[in-house]
């Protein structure tokens, strides 16, 4: 078994915080176990949380169709979120959640080595650049510490703001150069607000 398969089986029995009680499903995340680019979401939404699986719903099928873009599908990646149980509502994250979880999303990317994690919105941002705004920073590689990170707005923000949509797209059409740049292993010494920006963007 792989450390990441091993990983999302102890990640269905956790209790570290009370979402245990809500949820009908953890949800760990799905995809290829030594992925070059995870993306990381919020939380599991209805659907997710019925299913056990990310990104299910409208937002995953435009996620679906940006992968797609570049020529990629969901077991060429892997996607997972800031934290694995649906907070009752669809809330945002509280802290103390997104807490609880965090052993787990650095475990897995840990597991995973991924070249580049994708941020997908404000609170998948927060977890790597929280003094950041994501109107800032979206589009934009950036190394935090031994991760490179590269937000872009979350893919639900297209379905509620149609012209957000365009935006998401060009970023997306973005990262096989950051990919193609970091293989290159090309980065400048450029400092900016504790992240180290690429050279490209
Ligand atoms: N939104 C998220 O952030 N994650 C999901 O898995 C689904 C919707």
């Amino acid at each position: 078994m792989s450390a990441l398969t091993e990983l999302c089986r102890q990640m269905v029995s956790c209790h570290a915080c009370d979402l245990a009680q809500h949820r009908m499903h953890v949800v760990p995340g799905e995809g290829a176990d030594d992925a070059a680019i995870i993306f990381i979401g919020e939380a599991p939404g209805y659907n997710e949380d019925r299913e056990g699986r990310p990104f299910v719903g409208a937002a995953g099928a435009f996620l679906d169709e940006l992968l797609s873009s570049i020529g990629l599908t969901r077991q060429d990646v892997y996607i997972t979120n800031v934290i694995k149980c649906r907070p009752p509502g669809n809330r945002d994250p509280l802290p103390g959640e997104i807490g609880a979880c965090k052993p787990w999303l650095d475990r897995q990317i840990e597991a995973i080595h991924p070249k580049v994690v994708v941020t997908l919105g404000r609170v998948s941002l927060s977890r790597f650049l929280p003094n950041d705004s994501i109107g800032k920073v979206h589009g934009k590689a950036r190394h935090v510490g031994d991760i490179v990170c590269f937000p872009m707005y979350h893919p639900a923000a297209a379905l509620h703001q149609g012209s957000l949509r365009s935006t998401i797209e060009a970023d997306m059409r973005r990262l096989p150069q950051v990919l193609k740049e970091l293989e290159g292993a090309c980065v400048s010494g450029h400092q900016d607000d504790g992240g180290q920006q690429l050279t490209l963007f």
